[in-house]
């Protein structure tokens, strides 16, 4: 996929970008307001307002979640599902990234899930989202399933997916990753 925002702390020295990230950045849950950027988010990401997972069909633009900001403007989303006791983060998109957008709503929709008694964050994303897969492992996510070649199936309810991904890489394979949570200290 294309960088879509240049990286605010990309010029700056090391753990620049971090400090500059906790004193400027703010998340907020995802607002009536938001949503209609929500779904165009999703279109340009994902080739449609919707999104399949297994056999079933999100619509973001509906779904609880999380908006980071920096002054007044969006720089990342992160939407999720909860079904009984395991939650899906059904998409992430960081504006600017690889400057802990990503990580601060991820951190919120874990924190959300465990307050719903979850054990369990999955996430499905494809073959060519290397900075995905790089961010997730990275975060206490494993790979639980590869499905080789769905993405030849999804094409037909949604041909919009593009069939050149990130970094020029042909969009085949669909990866799923799980993180067990652990419950919270109780009080
Ligand atoms: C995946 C994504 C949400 C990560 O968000 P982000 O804001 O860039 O992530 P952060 O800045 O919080 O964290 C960066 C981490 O990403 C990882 N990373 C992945 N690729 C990287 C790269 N090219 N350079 C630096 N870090 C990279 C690093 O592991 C880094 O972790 P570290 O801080 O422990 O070193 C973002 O890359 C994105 O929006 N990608 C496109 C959409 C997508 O693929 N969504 C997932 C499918 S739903």
């Amino acid at each position: 996929m294309e960088n879509k925002g240049k990286a605010l702390g990309s010029e700056l020295p090391a753990g620049f970008g971090r400090l500059f990230r906790d004193i400027s950045m703010q998340v907020k849950d995802l607002s009536d307001d938001d949503r209609v950027w929500v779904k165009e988010r999703t279109e340009l990401l994902f080739g449609g307002d919707f999104v399949l997972s297994r056999s079933e069909v999100h619509d973001p633009h509906k779904l609880p979640g999380f908006i980071a900001t920096e002054g007044r403007e969006r720089i990342g989303l992160i939407t999720y599902s909860i079904v009984g006791d395991t939650c899906e983060v059904v998409t992430v998109d960081a504006l600017c990234q690889f400057i802990g957008v990503g990580t601060m709503l991820l951190e919120k929709v874990e924190q959300a899930a465990r307050e719903e008694g979850c054990t369990k964050l999955w996430t499905i994303t494809t073959n060519d989202r290397l900075d995905a897969q790089r961010f997730f492992q990275k975060r206490g996510f494993f790979i639980s399933d590869i499905r080789l070649g769905t993405m030849t199936k999804i094409r037909l309810l949604k041909p919009s997916v593009p069939r050149i991904g990130d970094y020029g890489i042909p969009v085949r394979d669909e990866l799923e990753f799980e993180k067990v949570l652990a419950p919270l200290p109780s009080s």
